[in-house]
């Protein structure tokens, strides 16, 4: 077993109702006057009522500037805006593209460093402004990561600022926040949660403790995703998503993700898909081609999504109906499938595999090595 440090946020809240125990975290973490980090489709949606209901007799400001897929110039302006005021602290309450702009915000907020001088890994000087997370989706697990993923639109990707002093002090993983999620949404993020596990599990720098969330996680959301996509007021599935895109979350905040977000990356910086969906259209074509080196993984991930395996079943086998698995819940929850169909143009995709490439941070996580025809082909696979 190799030596892991395992990191998270420093307090995480869950269960059906913890949106409520905002006001006395508040409190104990000595916070007067915080900014609020969301989005117009959050704010809009009464969700973000939850919270501003909270703060009735305090001192608050909104920003909801933050746009989906954002980029540099949303957290420059989301600065701005914490800086015209005493602020002393951030809550994000959205999806991950606004806890990751707040996330930024914090650290910009600490320190004398500018955005540019932060990409990369390690590159934050020290902890920032307090930030408790309140996530919206179910979800990208931004809540307990230390990475903000921007987009970066002169260079058509996707960068990340990665660094311990970005996790947040609080994440209040509430169910209730995310009622209000709309389907395709629900489906995007979930798929992404999904992802998550499925990646952390099969990276070479798992340990049994993300093992362990990674395998939970990935049950949850078989079993729940479906439900909380046709019936997005099902609470009881809701919660199951919200806890299991958190558990999700730890695990590849820890063990990493690998090859599927790598080659995600320049579908979002590029064509602006959603992180979500641009992973649901790669995840079985990446596994397809992880499988041969990391089948008894494979066996173990058939036991956690309920495969309909058969005792007389390989290895090999099972790892093959996993896999149409996957293609199963993606046509399920309504994802696109192909990249044909999202206006990709197959002349791009040399373009797009030298920028996957390039994404070693997460390359170097996958079970199996990948050269540029290796990823060209599977964008091919895939298209
Ligand atoms: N930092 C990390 O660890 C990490 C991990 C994965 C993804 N990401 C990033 O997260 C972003 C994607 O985040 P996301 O999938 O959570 O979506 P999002 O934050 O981009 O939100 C998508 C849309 O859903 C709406 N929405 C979200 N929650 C809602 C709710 N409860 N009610 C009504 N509307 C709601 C928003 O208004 C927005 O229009 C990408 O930028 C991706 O790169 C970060
Ligand atoms: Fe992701």
């Amino acid at each position: 077993m190799q030596i892991s440090s395992f990191k998270s946020a420093h307090t995480l809240i869950t269960g059906q109702g913890c949106s409520s125990t905002l006001s006395e975290h508040l409190d104990s973490l000595n916070i007067n006057y915080p900014l609020i980090v969301t989005d117009k489709g959050v704010r809009n949606s009464g969700t973000l009522d939850l919270i501003t209901a909270q703060l009735a007799s305090r001192k608050y400001s909104i920003f909801d500037d933050v746009a989906a897929e954002p980029d540099n110039n949303v957290v420059e302006h989301c600065f701005a805006v914490y800086n015209a005021q005493p602020h002393d602290a951030i809550i994000s309450v959205g999806g991950g593209s606004a806890i990751d702009i707040a996330k930024c915000v914090a650290v910009l907020a600490g320190n004398n460093q500018t955005l540019s001088a932060m990409f990369g890994e390690n590159n934050v000087v020290k902890r920032g402004i307090p930030h408790i997370a309140i996530p919206t989706t179910a979800g990208t697990g931004s809540e307990v990561t230390n990475i903000a993923i921007l987009s970066v639109p002169s260079e058509q990707t996707k960068k990340g600022v990665v660094s311990d002093f970005l996790l947040p002090d609080l994440a209040i993983v509430a169910p209730e926040m995310t009622l209000s999620c709309p389907q395709h949404i629900t489906a995007a993020s979930g798929v992404d949660a999904l992802v998550h596990a499925i990646e952390a599990y099969l990276s070479h720098f798992s340990s049994p403790i993300t093992d362990a969330l990674a395998i939970k996680a990935m049950g949850m959301i078989i079993n729940h995703l479906p439900t909380a996509y046709r019936s997005p007021q099902d609470i009881d599935a809701r919660e199951n998503m919200a806890t299991a895109s958190l558990m999700a979350g730890l695990a590849f905040g820890n063990a990493g993700v690998g090859a599927v977000h790598a080659l995600a990356y320049p579908l979002g910086g590029r064509y602006h898909i959603s992180h979500g969906v641009s992973n649901a259209l790669l995840l079985p074509y990446v596994m397809e081609w992880n499988k041969s080196e990391c089948l008894t993984r494979f066996t173990h991930i058939a036991t956690a999504l309920s495969t309909p395996v058969t005792p007389h079943d390989d290895a090999e086998t099972m790892a093959n109906k996993v896999i149409q698995q996957l293609h199963d819940l993606c046509e399920e929850v309504g994802i696109p499938r192909g990249m044909r169909t999202l206006g990709i143009k197959k002349e791009d995709i040399p373009e797009l595999a030298k920028e996957a490439i390039k994404v070693e941070r997460l390359l170097k996580n996958n079970p199996r090595k990948l050269s540029l025809s290796d990823i060209e082909n599977i964008y091919y696979a895939a298209y």
